[in-house]
């Protein structure tokens, strides 16, 4: 079963966007099983971004993400990784489609609401990188109902 890092930036935990957040990914059918609020340092965020480093809006970005908490979560189900990227939408939320997050929360690239990893090598690094104490076990009872 497929996992994926989803994380609430600084912005979507101020401006009151995580139980909307969550609420979604809960919704659509997918399982909880890592969660928790982080003020992650800058070298921290530096790994989280290492394939950015150089673009120019690197310095920007990093200060953004380390000037507040963030919820870092993982969400596991069918097709987690793509799901969870249709669910954020676009990069930019001028593009993003109104139903997604950002379509519906954000509109500017540098201050848009949410990280979902982006394939399920990367997931699985950006997991290992938040949650380094590793991830609870349970069943998900709801499955049965969500699956066929
Ligand atoms: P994440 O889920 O946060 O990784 O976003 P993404 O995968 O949709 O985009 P990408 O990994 O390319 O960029 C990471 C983050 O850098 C974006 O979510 C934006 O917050 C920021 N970013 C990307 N491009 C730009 C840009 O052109 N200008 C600014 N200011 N920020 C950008
Ligand atoms: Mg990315």
């Amino acid at each position: 079963n497929e996992r994926t890092y989803i994380m609430v930036k600084p912005d979507g935990v101020q401006r009151g966007l995580v139980g909307n957040i969550i609420g979604r990914f809960e919704q659509r059918g997918f399982k909880l099983i890592a969660l928790k609020l982080v003020h992650a340092t800058p070298e921290h965020l530096e790994k989280h971004y290492a394939d950015l480093k150089g673009k120019p809006f690197f310095p920007g970005l990093i200060q953004y993400m380390a000037s507040g908490p963030v919820v870092a979560m993982v969400w596991q189900g069918l097709d987690a990784v793509k799901t969870g990227r249709s669910m954020l939408g676009a990069t930019n939320p001028l593009a993003s489609a109104p139903g997604t997050i950002r379509g519906d929360f954000a509109l500017a690239v540098g201050r848009n609401i949410c990280h979902g990893s982006d394939s399920v090598e990367n997931a699985e690094k950006e997991i290992a990188l938040w949650f380094p104490e590793g991830i609870v076990q349970y069943t998900h009872d709801q499955a049965k109902w969500i699956f066929e």
